[in-house]
């Protein structure tokens, strides 16, 4: 559940989910930091498409949102 508006960022933090990926450097677990679009520490994947920064994403009815495990290769556009 998400409140219209939220971000898909603070609708995982509110929902107790306090890390969204794993580094893909060290596997640690990475989460939501700055809530505004710069450190790239909430990437998810959202309707299958990786590395969408969950803090300038709304959430949206339906949406399809999975944690992000190491680097993700971009999905080529169809
Ligand atoms: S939380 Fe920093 S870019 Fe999203």
């Amino acid at each position: 559940m998400a409140r219209q508006g939220d971000s898909v960022a603070a609708a995982l933090l509110a929902a107790g989910y306090d890390s969204t990926r794993r580094s893909p450097v060290s596997g640690a677990a990475r989460g939501p930091y700055c809530m505004m679009g710069v450190c790239f520490e909430c990437l998810v994947k959202i309707d299958g498409r990786p590395n969408r920064q969950g803090c300038m994403t709304n959430v949206a009815e339906g949406m399809r949102i999975e944690t992000q495990d190491g680097a993700a290769m971009p999905r080529q556009e169809e």
